[in-house]
């Protein structure tokens, strides 16, 4: 038997994710806040990004933390490297659920939903998101939207891959889910089967990346985060991106995080030597 569960901010275990096989605990990080009521986007709210990191004593690092996530990925300031390696990515499908949580849609795998492995660590693929307009910038621009798969080592190591999107033709994954976004849209922390979902159907289209180390961009805001941002930009509608925003409650209407400092980091594109993509 395995089973998956958030436990929810304010308790001592915040934001761990335990996953139970059999008798063994394995403990480890999970996928940021869940409720709604904790924190939300208004840039004037006292629950507002600028005061995320005194909501909750565990909250700090989004006050305080040196390595935060988005950033802006200027490409001056980026080193082109062709030792990185291409992304792993060996997913397979299983049962998800789709929730609406008040600042977000996840879409939340169930069983194993496969991993992708970087520089020699596996990494388990837990959930995806979306935040539009998209939270990491390039040369100070936002695009429509931009999707996190969130990945975790079985020692609690979190890996996300984000892909960004322009308004244009259509998703096809965010098509396939048309249906199960309209079911939860209008009701924060309602959930809805989505079956079995293939991550593999979340295309990427391209070899190249951005990687560094950050954050997660919701509270905890927990650092060493490793972050893979697809070089290429996707296209999704105009009405995929409200669908999934519609989970927005706050005046806002919007869901992304202001851009962080980079401080002494490095923002490294992979770009693989045969170039072929
Ligand atoms: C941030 O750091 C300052 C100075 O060290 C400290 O006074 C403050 O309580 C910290 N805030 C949070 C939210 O951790
Ligand atoms: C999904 O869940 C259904 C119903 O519980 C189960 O019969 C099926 O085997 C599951 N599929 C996968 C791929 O896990
Ligand atoms: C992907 O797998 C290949 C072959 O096993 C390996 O050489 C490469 O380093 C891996 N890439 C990453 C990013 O881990
Ligand atoms: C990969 O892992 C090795 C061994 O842990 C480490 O020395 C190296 O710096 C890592 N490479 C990258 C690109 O992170």
């Amino acid at each position: 038997m395995q089973f998956f569960t958030c436990i929810k901010p304010g308790t001592k275990h915040e934001n761990n994710l335990y996953l139970q096989v059999g008798k063994l605990f394995v403990f480890s990080i999970c996928c940021g806040a869940e409720d709604e009521a904790d924190f939300n986007y208004d840039p004037n709210g006292e629950k507002g990004p600028a005061n995320w990191g005194r909501i909750h004593p565990d909250w700090g690092a989004c006050s305080n933390g040196s390595m935060q996530s988005p950033i802006d990925l200027l490409s001056e300031r980026v080193d082109v490297v062709s030792h990185l390696g291409r992304l792993n990515r060996s997913y397979k499908p299983a049962n998800a659920t789709l929730r609406n949580r008040g600042h977000d849609m996840m879409l939340k795998w169930e069983g194993a939903a496969g991993s992708i492995e970087i520089n020699g660590t596996e990494y388990l693929l837990k959930q995806c998101h979306w935040h539009s307009p998209s939270e990491h910038t390039i040369n100070g621009k936002r695009l429509a939207l931009e999707a996190h798969m969130v990945h975790e080592s079985l020692d609690g190591k979190i890996a996300v891959v984000g892909i960004m999107y322009m308004i244009g033709r259509p998703d096809t994954f965010l098509s396939s889910l048309t249906k199960q976004l309209q079911s939860v849209a209008g009701t924060y922390e309602r959930d809805t089967v989505a079956g079995v979902v293939d991550p593999r159907n979340i295309k990427i289209g391209s070899r190249k990346y951005y990687r560094y180390i950050g954050s997660l961009t919701i509270p905890p805001c927990t650092e060493n985060v490793l972050w893979t941002i697809v070089r290429k930009v996707r296209t999704a509608t105009r009405e995929q991106v409200r669908l999934l925003r519609v989970a927005v409650h706050d005046e806002s209407d919007t869901n992304a995080r202001q851009i962080q400092p980079i401080n002494s980091r490095t923002v490294k594109l992979f770009r693989p030597e045969d170039k072929d993509d």
